[in-house]
């Protein structure tokens, strides 16, 4: 057979082996096997020494128009390969725009943050600094610095989990106080803090106990502080928290850092003080802990008693929140109940 017929036959055959290809990894084998390198084209080419001399220049010619050929069937085919590929995938991942959308899930602030933001805020605007202690205290802190050394009887209201025999998860925010009356520098002003933060005591948990909760640590200490300080300040809280017509009343109490130590309890909001199950028919709840600041606590951070005294105070952020909302389960705090969340979506400022 001459080349030409040769050439007529690859013609032919190519065109149909480009048409047959049914995806592009085809396609490709059939390109490579066509106008490849080592493709049929290029043998013909290489067999040229067959060719007699006169005839060389038109089998060239035919071999280049016949690849020029193949190229552009090649490419014609490649592009409706591909388009019939993209016409797939659009029809697979078509996007019906008239279906209703779907609700994005917003979630709301936790309830014991809906006051405890709050509450920062109405102190941040008394002038008040917030800081934030470690969850992991050690006992030099959380006890000691605080007026409850190793053997003291109190110590035995706050069973915690120690890590080793110096730290431990703090069973209440008191030892910020501590920490911050040890850097605070007095000739720049008076000492005005609260510390908020997590709490954990070896309790078992049921309706009203849960092994960690939310305090809420307070300390002011300046020249000149009095009760009435404490007093005043109480009761702004007592009020900005449960209602401005709330009546307050303090309790002789004892605590280990303060002398001398108070409970505040709040009218009941619920009956007005009349009496009712909420504040157990007493007319009055119990809301926190304060006191004037021990002695002890400011020469422990290295502070002249005789000089400067404080008070401090310390309230339950998950109390609060109980008293405020009604809540009937600490629990409902910590379990993670979106049902449960969702309810004060409102309170969000
Ligand atoms: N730390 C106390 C507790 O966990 C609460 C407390 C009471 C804090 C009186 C105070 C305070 O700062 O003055 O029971």
């Amino acid at each position: 057979m001459d080349l030409f017929d040769k050439l007529k036959e690859l013609r032919q055959k190519g065109l149909e082996e480009i048409k047959k290809a049914s995806d592009e990894k085809k396609l490709n084998d059939v390109r490579v096997e066509l106008v490849g390198k080592k493709g049929e084209l290029t043998k013909i080419l290489h067999s040229m020494r067959e060719v007699a001399p006169e005839d060389r220049r038109k089998v060239g010619q035919k071999v280049n128009e016949l690849r020029d050929l193949f190229n552009n069937q090649l490419d014609e085919s490649k592009k409706k390969l591909v388009a019939v590929l993209i016409a797939k995938k659009m029809e697979e991942e078509r996007v019906d725009v008239t279906l209703p959308g779907r609700k994005q899930a917003v979630g709301s602030k936790h309830p014991i943050y809906v006051i405890l933001d709050d509450l920062e805020k109405y102190f941040i605007g008394m002038g008040y600094k917030v800081v934030q202690g470690p969850e992991i205290e050690t006992d030099h802190y959380c006890f000691e610095m605080m007026n409850l050394p190793k053997d003291h009887p109190a110590r035995d209201m706050q069973a915690t989990f120690y890590i080793d025999g110096e730290d431990l998860l703090r069973t209440q925010t008191s030892g910020d106080q501590a920490r911050v009356l040890e850097k605070h520098d007095f000739s720049k002003g008076p000492l005005k803090m609260v510390g908020p933060g997590k709490v954990y005591r070896r309790d078992d948990d049921d309706a009203t106990h849960s092994h960690q909760f939310m305090q809420m640590e307070g300390l002011v200490v300046d020249k000149n502080v009095t009760m009435s300080d404490l007093k005043g300040t109480l009761e702004l809280i007592a009020k900005h928290v449960f209602g401005q017509d709330r009546e307050t009343r303090l309790r002789p109490s004892y605590f280990p850092f303060t002398e001398p130590s108070v409970e505040m309890d709040v009218s009941c909001f619920n009956c007005d003080g009349k009496g009712c199950p909420i504040c157990k028919y007493t007319g009055w709840i119990e809301v926190l802990g304060a006191g004037m600041v021990h002695p002890n606590v400011l020469e422990n951070a290295g502070i002249d008693s005789k000089t400067y005294g404080g008070f401090a105070f310390g309230l339950g952020l998950d109390r609060f929140a109980i008293l405020k909302y009604g809540i009937d389960d600490i629990r409902d705090f910590y379990t993670n109940d979106v049902r449960f969340l969702r309810q004060f979506r409102k309170e969000e400022d």
